[in-house]
């Protein structure tokens, strides 16, 4: 399965900040917020990434990623200068889609948490149809939100950002696709907001009976960093579990080696270039030994 990560928004609610460059470079505790998303595309097993930025943040997104070499992946780059909405991550991904299974993530969506790895296999096992995530959420009207039968636990449809949402449970900014995303894609018109609606493509694969909608429990914690105080919270969290378990999240090194695409030699020339911080010294603690 490839994998895409959308890192085009404006990030204008996060403006002066993301005045000279993309919130997706912005920290999130002690690394780049574009490093979590990549961290749950690598946990899920996917070697081939397009990330699609806008063309005065590719500059910068090279430097930081190169080819994905130092993790293990190979990866290319896209570009996306108007905010045309999220399926259109599937117009300019098309030539590196090539109509084949693909996940999708936002490049500001953060996951931590028990059972994750296993959730993501079993959405990289899918078959036909998509795989999507729900989560409750306090404040499901700022969402895409999951609208259910009568029996309260088939999904019917997803309304975009409703004024009155008909549960609590919101779809995540991380989709798993069949090969025939890209095809659905074209055929979408824009919302009235001027967008290519990724729920419009979601609510047709589920009119089609073709929809997987798992629920991702409370063990599990789905954050995003869009504006100053969710950027602040994530990074609060992401300081409160790695200095209670000495283990850090979204590690791309250590997920590599993990998964047995990196050697400790890459990881401990990493280590030894990033050593004056806290991530540089923890890598070096996974070549010990
Ligand atoms: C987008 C999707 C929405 C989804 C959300 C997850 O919202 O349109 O359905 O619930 O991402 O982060 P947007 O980023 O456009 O506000």
């Amino acid at each position: 399965m490839k994998g895409i990560v959308l890192a085009a928004g404006t990030g204008s609610r996060l403006g002066p900040s993301t005045l000279a460059t993309t919130k997706h470079l912005l920290p999130v505790y002690d690394k780049p917020m574009i490093y979590y998303p990549l961290s749950i595309l690598m946990l899920a097993g996917i070697r081939d990434v397009l990330l699609v930025c806008t063309s005065r943040d590719l500059a910068a997104m090279r430097r930081l990623l190169g080819d994905g070499s130092a993790f293990g992946i190979a990866i290319d780059y896209a570009t996306q200068d108007h905010p045309g909405g999220i399926a259109e991550a599937f117009v300019v991904g098309r030539a590196f889609v090539a109509d084949e299974p693909c996940a999708l993530i936002l490049g500001d969506n953060l996951f931590h948490g028990g059972g994750l790895r296993l959730a993501l296999r079993r959405a990289t096992t899918l078959e036909s149809g998509c795989h999507l995530f729900g989560y409750r959420v306090a404040h499901a009207e700022s969402f895409g939100v999951i609208e259910f039968d009568t029996d309260g636990e088939t999904p019917r449809r997803i309304i975009e950002k409703p004024a009155r949402p008909p549960s609590q449970f919101a779809v995540t900014g991380l989709y798993f696709y069949d090969g025939e995303a890209c095809e659905r894609c074209r055929s979408l018109r824009p919302s009235p907001r001027g967008e290519l609606e990724i729920t419009d493509v979601n609510n047709g694969y589920l009119a089609d009976g073709k929809a997987r909608v798992e629920q991702l429990g409370r063990g599990i914690a789905w954050l995003d960093a869009g504006t100053p105080d969710s950027l602040m919270s994530a990074g609060h969290f992401v300081q409160t579990i790695q200095e209670r378990q000495g283990q850090f999240v979204a590690c791309l090194e250590e997920i590599a080696l993990d998964n047995g695409w990196i050697d400790r030699e890459a990881v401990a020339a990493t280590a030894e270039r990033l050593r004056a911080s806290p991530y540089g010294r923890y890598l070096g603690t996974l070549t010990d030994g």
